[in-house]
């Protein structure tokens, strides 16, 4: 795809912050996961007439919306989710935010909205974290605490009827961030549900657009009904091959050394922590490949135990051991059940990279402030 020009600089914020000192500090200390917003918000508005323009970074707020907004009756809209990191010395990070920017694009091609260069993507995630410095938290031994961003993109032109919007509307909101499971890295309880899908061939399932977690919603309440954390969606086609969670990719790890994830089809979001298990792993001696994971062999290699690992990842959970699948008529433990030792060494050394910890050897972190 070629590189829209870019355009934007997000001039620093000139409002006062919304939330005291004290304020901060309170929600700081226990920020769980997308529950608090911080005081400033990044904006910019594409028109059809005038490109891209009017960028600002504003306070934090409600959005005024006309009852006829497109996006409110025909979904026009994508989103992406990344994080800043405090290191040790202060200064704060983001991973891999150009595959951030990259995947935006490609969702904005397939849902009809205007791509966002990725040097105007990077302006705002910088606009912001320089707005809200002081939310970014700082991490204490054992804790992961990160600042969640937010960039999202709708179509926010008033009218009814099916065409793409001729007025868009761009914004990154920014959110302390904990855990992202509330017990922590816990071996997840995923049910396999063989009703529904949330996305097929042809449709939007690469693409990271609201329209896809609103599909996966009645998968994760069947996960919840049948007692499993997470549900794990299959192809839409056969029902038979692993897809992926409702915001997470999968992985299998072999007791020969083998690390497996789904091939992407089209149906399946390609995660940056995907790419990035991918690289750690060839580097630890474990050999990545990406192909078709059948459940039923899966379950097969997990009972014969030649599938010893398997684990979710995605930047908000980062890496999450896979402990049991349930499905209609049964279930299968995943190794003993527990946190496997290479889905366990992995996490820390993203992590550990994420947070300055260990070198950033294939240079994947880029500072905000
Ligand atoms: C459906 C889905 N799959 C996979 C992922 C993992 O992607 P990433 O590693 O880029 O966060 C996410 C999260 O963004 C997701 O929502």
């Amino acid at each position: 795809m070629a590189e829209p020009a870019s355009a934007l600089t997000f001039p620093p914020a000139t409002a006062e912050r919304r939330f005291t000192d004290a304020e901060r500090a309170a929600v700081l200390a226990n920020p769980g996961f997308g529950d608090h917003f911080t005081d400033f918000m990044a904006h910019a508005r594409w028109t059809r007439e005038g490109g891209w323009g009017g960028d600002e970074v504003i306070p934090y707020g409600p959005l005024a919306l006309d009852p006829a907004t497109a996006v409110l009756h025909y979904a026009q809209e994508i989103f992406e989710g990344l994080k800043a990191f405090r290191h040790a010395d202060g200064s704060v990070w983001t991973f891999r935010p150009e595959k951030n920017a990259e995947r935006m694009q490609a969702s904005a091609v397939r849902l009809a909205l205007p791509p966002l260069p990725t040097e105007d993507f990077l302006a705002s995630l910088r606009a912001v974290v320089a707005a809200d410095e002081p939310w970014v938290p700082v991490p204490t031994a054992g804790s992961e605490q990160s600042l969640y961003l937010r960039p999202f993109m709708f179509a926010s032109e008033a009218f009814l009827g099916v065409r793409a919007a001729h007025t868009v509307d761009y914004y990154v909101i920014a959110s302390p961030a904990g855990n992202y499971f509330p017990r922590g890295v816990q071996p997840l309880v995923v049910w396999v549900s063989d009703t529904y899908a949330r996305a097929g061939q042809g449709g939007t399932g690469a693409a990271k657009c609201g329209g896809n977690y609103a599909s996966s919603l009645l998968g994760k309440y069947e996960a919840a009904g049948n007692g499993a954390d997470e549900v794990m969606f299959l192809d839409s086609e056969t029902h038979t091959r692993i897809d992926e969670l409702s915001g997470m990719n999968v992985f299998a790890i072999t007791d020969d050394g083998r690390i497996i994830t789904p091939t992407l089809t089209g149906s399946i979001l390609p995660g940056v922590t995907r790419d990035s298990i991918l690289r750690l792993a060839e580097d630890r001696g474990l050999a990545p490949s990406s192909e078709p994971l059948v459940f039923a062999e899966v379950l097969e290699q997990l009972g014969a135990g030649r599938i010893v690992e398997m684990f979710a990842c995605g930047t908000a959970a980062v890496i999450n051991p896979i402990g049991e699948f349930r499905f209609e008529g049964g279930a299968q433990t995943v190794g003993d059940g527990g946190s496997g030792a290479h889905t366990m060494a992995l996490r820390t050394e993203l992590t550990d990279i994420q947070y300055g910890r260990a070198e950033d050897r294939h240079g994947w972190l880029t500072r905000l402030v």
